[in-house]
């Protein structure tokens, strides 16, 4: 089957998205630069949990999808689409360089007729500063030549109730023709598509979302610490909070923000924005409080082991329980983990770690789950296979960051809450 869409990056955006257009009867090839992952994809072997490799494997036996490392295969689609990350630079400024890369390559590759979509998360303007000119140096002009716009992502790893296809789609062309081509192509493989004015538009909106996020969480982690202060449990006004029926979206405090998303992406407005003589303060401030959160958490499992068996940080057996950074997935890019047992053990504890979803990380290998063998048991994410009721029989100590515990733990000697 001749491949309608090439999509430039097969990871946790690409995958789902070459899925949902596979499965909606179009051919489908995905370019990537790791050959592991390609040669998987093309034995039916899927290394996204979203992608079941059951499905996959179908896709692949029906000629619907391949795989490859070579950018030439974006000559014959009608479609480019890019998925690449989007990461931040060690200085915390935005790092383009994969998608500047990318593009590099498929401009000399452009046909006239073809549209390319941008679906990394990105600052506002970087379709038309960033990308435009890269693929205008084929010679072709993007709105005349060819069809150039905008359209973000929004998968939610390990959601099975909101996927590619039934969450809207948000797409902003160059031109109003790019607009509507985006539009059409989506529309064959997502349910509802929301045309926006501009690219820019488009990835303005992408960045709302997250900093919404970003900055309720850090409301909701400032009001854990200070409900630490005045002995109460944020958890039962967060669930109280949650009974009103307007007005209120509920957040969940925890030990700092993850994944690939929400810790990275406000800032590439904040970056952006200085272009404009303007601070982003809430951004900042978000940043602050969510990054102080393994700290604090640090200072919580210290406490509990003082004050509920005697003992210190120093020289303790801990076990971290979940080390993604949301539970039921794999995915540990950011996870507040790592900064939590760096902390831990820099204050001289054992640190064990036990996961089911990740066999290794960060050096050290996942336990087996033995938690009545060490002095503190730290839930940092509440996988569901755990049986948290079981843990609390089991173990010496509990410091439980997300609430797993639940009202089972709440008044347990046993177990300190977040
Ligand atoms: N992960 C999410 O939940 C999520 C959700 C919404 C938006 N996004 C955004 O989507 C974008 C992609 O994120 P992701 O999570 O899919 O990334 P990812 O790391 O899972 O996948 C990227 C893939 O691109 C490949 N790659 C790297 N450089 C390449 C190159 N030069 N050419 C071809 N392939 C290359 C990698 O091998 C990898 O397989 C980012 O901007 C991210 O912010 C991610």
């Amino acid at each position: 089957m001749r491949p309608e869409v090439a999509i430039v990056g097969a990871g946790y955006v690409g995958m789902p998205l070459a899925h949902a257009f596979a499965d909606a009867g179009r051919g489908v090839v995905l370019i990537d630069v790791d050959p592991d992952v390609v040669d998987g994809i093309n034995r039916g072997e899927s290394h996204i949990g979203d992608v079941p490799s059951g499905e996959l494997k179908q896709l692949v036996d029906d000629g619907r999808v391949t795989a490859t490392t070579d950018f030439d295969a974006v000559k014959e689609a009608d479609a480019i689409l890019i998925a690449l990350p989007t990461p931040l630079s060690s200085q915390r400024e935005p790092d383009l360089s994969i998608v500047r890369s990318a593009a590099e390559l498929i401009a000399p590759r452009l046909g006239r007729g073809q549209l390319v979509v941008l679906e990394s998360t990105t600052y506002p303007g970087t379709t038309r500063e960033c990308l435009q000119p890269i693929l205008e140096s084929s010679g072709l002009k993007a709105g005349e030549d060819f069809h150039l716009a905008f359209s973000p992502e929004r998968v939610d790893p390990g959601r099975t109730d909101w996927t590619t296809r039934n969450t809207p789609k948000l797409v902003g062309g160059l031109t109003q023709a790019c607009t509507e081509c985006a539009a059409e192509l989506y529309r064959s493989a997502v349910e509802t598509v929301v045309p926006v004015s501009s690219p820019e538009a488009a990835e303005l909106t992408k960045l709302l979302e997250n900093i919404f996020r970003a900055v309720n969480i850090a409301l909701v982690n400032e009001l854990a610490q200070l409900c630490e202060r005045m002995d109460l449990d944020v958890w039962e006004i967060v669930e109280a909070a949650e009974t009103k029926p307007f007005g209120f979206m509920s957040f969940k405090p925890g030990p700092g923000l993850g994944g690939h998303c929400i810790p990275i992406d406000p800032f590439y407005l904040t970056w952006k924005a200085r272009e404009y003589d303007f601070y982003t303060e809430f951004i900042e401030l978000a940043g602050k409080v969510n990054a102080n959160m393994p700290y604090f958490c640090r200072s919580l499992i210290s406490q509990a082991l003082n004050h509920g068996s005697q003992k210190s940080l120093k020289g303790s057996r801990l076990l971290v329980l979940g080390v993604s950074y949301k539970a039921d997935i794999d995915d540990v890019r950011e996870s507040p983990a790592e900064k939590i047992i760096k902390l831990l053990q820099k204050a001289g504890a054992e640190v064990a770690y036990h996961d089911p979803h990740v066999p290794e990380f960060d050096g050290l290998r996942s336990a087996g789950y033995a938690p009545q063998e060490y002095d503190c048991v730290v839930i940092v994410t509440a996988h569901t296979t755990i049986d948290y009721d079981d843990l609390v029989e089991r173990a010496q100590l509990v410091v439980d960051l997300r609430n797993a515990t639940g009202r089972n733990g709440t008044g347990n000697g046993k177990v300190w809450k977040l």
